[in-house]
Parts: structure tokens; C-alpha cells; sequence
């Protein structure tokens, strides 16, 4: 039988099972966390994750739309797609799992979310620290001289944009075939080594080098939560895996610590 358990709000009760509870334990006394976040903790604030019937890559090709030599073959459609989906994202707010680990933030003095996502909507509930592995929709880089710039306007004034040094500039996105920032991926193994609790949440867990990061934290001592509704490869790496959605077993779970 599950155990009943005070939710902490006056005159409200929820009944938590065993496996919540023990997270929750884990989650209260963390000094080092790191959140890996993918595609799904976004989902209910509406955007479209890439695996699954509903996926991106259900429709489009990401060979076609997703590679620096489909940008060099059709810069213009590659661009298109890419102020769909900003024009999609745009309008959007962050949900109730973004903000529950925006708030949990200042308690825990190591702290890092680690995104793959390019929404930009953990920034938006207010977290600080956060790696954005994959890139954002909200910057753009020059092909020639390099240079990363925010881009927040929606639509652009001229597709394909180009660079004031002439150059034809991409979304600072990390495309398929590429390597991740250095930077970023060092700072986020580096954390998940020190990690006392990595919370995984709604990644399907299959695109390397993040894919090893739970694995990484648990054999160097780590607990690790994953929240999805489908099991994933991440699963065998967690103590706890819960099963629903982000937006709803976030804040339960991050109840006590995320106020
Ligand atoms: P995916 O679309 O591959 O996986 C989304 C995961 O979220 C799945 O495991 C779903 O079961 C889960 N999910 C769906 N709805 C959810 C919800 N409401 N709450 C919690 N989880 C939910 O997305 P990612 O794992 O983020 O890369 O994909 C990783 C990378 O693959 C992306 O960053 C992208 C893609 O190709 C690049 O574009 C470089």
C-alpha cells in the first residue's frame, strides 16, 4: 500500500508511494545536483519533441534540415525551418516542471541544469545556472568569422540572415554529425561526476555524448531520478524512475525543495 504523507499545504494530503518518497529523501539533503532535461520537459508548455508518432522527425528530415551540408545545399529552407519553429516556441511559457527547478536552484550551492534543449524555457522560469548542450534557437553564429550573436526576433527581416562581416550565419545550434561545445560537455560531466542527485527528465536518451552522463554520475556515485513516461536505455542507470509527465511529477517531486 502506498504510504500517506503530508504534502506540506495545510489541509491537503497526497498519497506518495515508496519510490517518490525515497527521491524526495535523496532530493532534500542534495548539496550537488545536476538536472539533464530533453525534449519531453517542454512538451506541455507545447513544443513538439523530435522521437515518438507526434515527433519532428516523424515529418522532416533531419539529414535534410539538420546538417551543415543541407544548410550548404538550401540555406533558404534549412532557415525556414528553422523560423517555424521559433515562430512556434516563441509565444510559448515555461511549465510547471521549469519552474519547479528554477526555485530548487538557489537551495542546492552546485547546481547545474545540463538542456539539450534549444527553447530557451528553463532561462525563462528563471534558472541561472544552465548549460544549453545542443545550442538555442535565440542565437545565431557566422559561418565565416564565427561570431555568436542573441537573435530574439521573430520572423527575421531576410532569410537566409547574413552576418555584418558578409558571412551566411546558421542558428547556433548543434547540428547532426557535430560536436558538442567542448566547453559545455566538460562542465556538465564534470558536474555529473560530483553529482549526489542527477534528476533525468524526458530525454528518450539515445543521442551521444549526453546519453552517458547518468551512467557516468551513477559509477561515480550519483542517484539518479528519471522522470518520463516511457521507459528509456537511461532507465537501467536510475535508482528511481518515475513514470508520467514532466509537468506534473516535477513539482511533486521537488515538493519540500522547491518553493
Ligand atoms: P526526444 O524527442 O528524443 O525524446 C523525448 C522524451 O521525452 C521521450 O523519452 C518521451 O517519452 C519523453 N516525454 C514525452 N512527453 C513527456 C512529458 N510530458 N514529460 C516527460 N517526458 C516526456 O527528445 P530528446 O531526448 O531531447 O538533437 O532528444 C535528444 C536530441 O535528439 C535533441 O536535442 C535533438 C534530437 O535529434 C539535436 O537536434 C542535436
Amino acid at each position: 500500500m502506498p504510504e500517506a504523507l503530508a504534502s506540506g499545504r495545510p489541509g491537503r494530503w497526497a498519497v506518495v508511494d515508496p519510490e517518490l518518497q525515497r527521491a524526495r529523501q535523496r532530493i532534500h539533503t542534495a548539496t550537488r545536483v545536476v538536472v539533464l532535461t530533453g525534449a519531453g520537459v517542454s512538451a506541455e508548455s507545447g513544443v513538439p519533441t523530435f522521437s515518438g508518432p507526434e515527433g519532428l522527425w516523424r515529418n522532416f528530415s533531419p539529414q535534410e534540415l539538420a546538417t551543415q551540408a543541407a544548410f550548404d545545399l538550401d540555406p533558404k529552407l534549412v532557415w525556414e525551418w528553422y523560423e517555424w519553429r521559433r515562430g512556434l516556441v516563441a509565444p510559448l511559457s515555461p511549465n510547471p516542471a521549469h519552474r519547479a527547478i528554477a526555485a530548487w536552484e538557489p537551495r542546492v550551492p552546485e547546481f547545474l541544469v545540463a538542456t539539450q534543449n534549444v527553447d530557451g524555457l528553463h532561462a525563462a522560469a528563471g534558472s541561472q545556472r544552465v548549460i544549453e548542450l545542443h545550442g538555442s534557437l535565440w542565437r545565431t553564429r557566422c559561418n565565416s568569422c564565427r561570431q555568436v550573436r542573441e537573435e530574439r526576433q521573430v520572423p527575421l527581416p531576410q532569410i537566409p540572415p547574413r552576418c555584418p562581416c558578409g558571412g551566411p550565419l546558421r542558428p547556433d545550434i548543434v547540428w547532426i554529425g557535430e560536436p558538442l561545445p567542448e566547453w559545455a560537455i566538460q562542465r556538465a560531466f564534470q558536474a555529473a561526476r560530483a553529482a549526489e542527485v542527477v534528476l533525468v527528465v524526458g530525454t528518450s536518451g539515445v543521442v551521444y555524448p549526453v546519453a552517458a552522463l547518468p551512467q557516468l554520475a551513477r559509477s561515480a556515485g550519483a542517484f539518479v531520478i528519471e522522470v518520463n513516461p516511457e521507459e528509456t536505455p537511461l532507465t537501467a542507470a536510475a535508482q528511481v524512475s518515475l513514470r508520467g509527465k514532466a509537468a506534473e511529477l516535477v513539482p511533486l517531486l521537488l515538493e519540500s525543495v522547491a518553493r
